[in-house]
């Protein structure tokens, strides 16, 4: 504690500015506002108009599970998985899809007030690791009241969205990563009323980042633990170095007076979804990194960026010039944030990279695929209203079993933007989210092009100038406004690629572009699915589309579109957030939204996506009150699911807690050694049990 002791964490002065689904200080910690202020994208376009790759299953196509890919020699300790073809799609895949191990009664929706970890009959849950537990062998014990940031750099960070868990080869199940990122602190409360305000910074920042810990069990029937001391173990905080690659890498956009090179970069902000690569890699998304930056404000990439020149919530610009760009020497220091991120966890001292060729926009995610022709692709949301969707199509072609080629695929290739087309009379699209006369919303589309061969496609912008400020240059070539694309994840089952719009209640309002058949809801408060299939392998230019959901209660008078499938036979199910596959080809969706929208805790769900039940939504868990469901990781051939539950009890006080999630120790007893009697975010196993 410093001598600042009477500083206290100041007042969120934007508290109760939120005109969308979140919460009042999701709104103003996690994403800066956005629904609040203007549309950013006030372009006219559009408003007349190996892991086997992908992450099918994610560990089956990391090669541990059913689809049977090899594993590959990593260094001298690890190994990771690849794909079982180059063709990306799997064994299973040729087999369609087939019968889940992981069976289950779908729960009930839980009201938002409830502060539970809701299951199937049945099944169990535990976390795997919680807010500040110990890393490493040097790292203290968590102590909510005597809260440090050195002792925070030492332990499990704050709020975890992208997850996954990589079986370590020849562990006989028995050894695993796992990698998540620390997306955002919610400092109310995480520390009392009063505490020493520079150091609740320091925590702050010291809790934001990406953490690899490792996983052990007895067996594959058990659950899992993290080991302290473990040597992949790993954090990675505000001045850890990144590389930025490809076209942008040493661009006059990115030099600072920190960094003259422009391509050395400290820190990453605001991760959220992400991604497993086929070669065994993480990816990560950098999405609202504006709300960590002080900005002139006036220029239009300022605007359409989202970047102001107020105070930023968590005021890091006090500590640190470079958070204040204003300030002479760090004018391009937001051009550095916003762009993908790619871990190697099974290697501790390797330097994580920052990908420029994939854009940068407000990157939720990126979720990759091997195209027929060895082509690596990427499928990117810009997790904003009314922006876009993308795909990064790479120069080179993936070779099996060569890890260090592969992990070069992600610096150098093509960058596309979508336009979708209805085929419906836009007289049919009525905003209420009634299907129009065909009986489906559904089109066509096309991936316009941005960079293509190591050239632009944009008119009056140079190829760096189209990927630092990426969401202008695609304003230029027409794509189609969505409603904020959140995770984009092809299957390895079919190759159709599977987009979550989470909501945007500004759709169709004052003089926002209204309704058209692929986001089909005027102030569309739930979300919805797109599917998308491309018309030749991954890299193809042209898809047909359609949508598999158009969520909600559909006990409420809102229209809801499940396929085809009975309404009154789904759970209710808003705010689409994060999706994942099991082995057997099914989607899961997390959601995030669900209770300022049909009024229930978020959840995980099932979606079946063949056969006669296509469109049936089945709720596998709920998270606690004002939590959101992140990272699902689905591991049905042990029954086994995983998710990460962020912001629990947010909404409340550090006085008054919302939630006593994970450890819910009972009021009037002494905790157990590293438990609280406080909210933690943590990442759940759900198991039979
Ligand atoms: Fe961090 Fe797009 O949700
Ligand atoms: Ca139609
Ligand atoms: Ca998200
Ligand atoms: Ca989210």
């Amino acid at each position: 504690m410093s001598e600042t002791t009477a500083r206290k964490f100041p007042l969120l002065p934007m508290l109760g500015h939120t005109k969308g689904n979140r919460s009042a200080v999701t709104c103003a910690l996690k994403c800066d506002n956005a629904c609040a202020g203007d549309v950013c994208n006030t372009s006219s376009n559009s408003y007349f108009r190996d892991i086997a790759s992908a992450t099918m299953s994610r560990r089956a196509a990391l090669g541990f599970g059913a689809a049977g890919a090899l594993a590959v020699v990593l260094g001298s300790a690890v190994t990771s998985a690849e794909p079982a073809s180059a063709a990306g799609l799997s064994k299973a895949a040729k087999e369609g899809f087939g019968k889940s191990k992981l069976q289950f009664t779908a729960i009930k929706p839980v009201d938002k007030a409830v502060d539970a970890f809701t299951v199937p009959e049945g099944f169990t849950w535990q976390p795997i690791i919680r807010w500040g537990d110990p890393l490493f062998n040097d790292s203290p014990d968590f102590d909510l009241n005597k809260q440090t940031a050195a002792a925070q750099a030492r332990q499990f960070g704050y709020n975890n969205d992208y997850t996954d868990i990589v079986e370590i080869p020849d562990s006989k199940g028995r050894r695993a990563v796992l990698f998540t990122n620390h997306e955002y602190t919610n400092e109310n409360i995480m520390v009392p009323a009063g505490y020493d305000a520079v150091e609740t910074r320091a925590i702050g920042r010291a809790a934001h980042g990406l953490a690899v810990v490792e996983l052990e069990r007895k067996n594959a029937t058990k659950p899992w633990s993290y080991v302290k001391g473990a040597p992949l173990n790993r954090r990675f905080l505000s001045d850890t170095t990144y590389e930025l690659t490809g076209p942008v890498a040493g661009s006059a956009l990115t030099k600072t007076v920190a960094d003259p090179t422009g391509k050395s970069i400290k820190g990453t902000f605001g991760n959220c979804s992400g991604g497993t690569t086929p070669w065994g890699t993480i990816l990560s998304g950098e999405e609202n990194f504006n709300g960590y930056f002080v900005s002139p404000g006036t220029s239009a990439a300022d605007k359409r960026y989202g970047l102001t020149s107020k105070p930023t919530a968590r005021l890091w610009e006090l500590d640190d010039k470079r958070f204040d760009t204003r300030n002479a020497g760090y004018e391009n220091e937001a051009n550095r944030f916003g762009w993908i991120v790619e871990v190697d966890p099974f290697d501790p001292t390797s330097t994580p990279k920052k990908h420029s060729a994939m854009g940068r926009f407000k990157h939720e995610g990126a979720n990759v695929i091997v195209a027929e022709s060895g082509h690596v692709v990427a499928y990117m949301g810009d997790d904003e209203r009314f922006d876009y969707l993308y795909k990064f199509v790479s120069k080179d072609k993936y070779r099996e079993g060569d890890r260090k080629h592969n992990m070069g695929l992600l610096s150098e290739g093509d960058l596309y933007v979508a336009m979708f087309t209805g085929n419906s009379p836009a007289a049919e699209i009525t905003g209420t989210g009634a299907v129009p006369a065909d009986g489906v919303f559904d089109g066509s589309g096309e991936w316009l092009p941005l960079v293509v061969g190591g050239k632009s496609a944009v008119a009056g912008m140079s190829v760096e100038e189209v990927l630092v400020y990426t969401r202008l240059a695609a304003d230029k070539v027409g794509p189609t406004k969505m409603d904020r694309c959140e995770d984009v994840q092809p299957s390895l089952h079919t190759g159709k690629v599977y987009v979550a719009c989470t909501n945007n209640t500004n759709r169709g309002t004052g003089s926002s572009e209204a309704a058209t058949e692929v986001n089909p809801r005027n102030q569309n408060r739930d979300g919805h699915i797109v599917e998308i299939t491309e018309r030749g392998d991954q890299a193809s230019t042209t898809f047909n589309w359609n949508l598999l959901l158009v969520c909600g209660d559909p006990a409420l008078p809102r229209a809801t579109y499940f396929s085809g499938f009975p309404a009154d036979k789904v759970s209710p199910i808003s705010c689409p957030d994060n999706l994942a596959f099991d082995s057997v080809g099914n989607l899961w969706i997390s959601t995030d939204g669900a209770p300022s929208t049909i009024g229930y805790n978020d959840g995980l769900f099932k979606v079946t996506l063949d056969g006669a039940e296509r469109g049936k939504v089945e709720q596998f868990l709920a998270v606690p009150r004002d939590a959101e469901t992140c990272g699902p990781i689905i591991h049905d051939e042990e029954r086994t699911v995983f998710v990460a539950v962020q912001h629990p009890g947010e909404e409340g006080t550090f006085e008054a807690p919302n939630s006593y999630f994970p450890d819910y120790v009972p009021a009037g007893t002494t905790p157990a050694r590293g438990q609280v009697r406080a909210p933690r975010p943590a990442v759940v196993q759900v198991f039979r049990g």
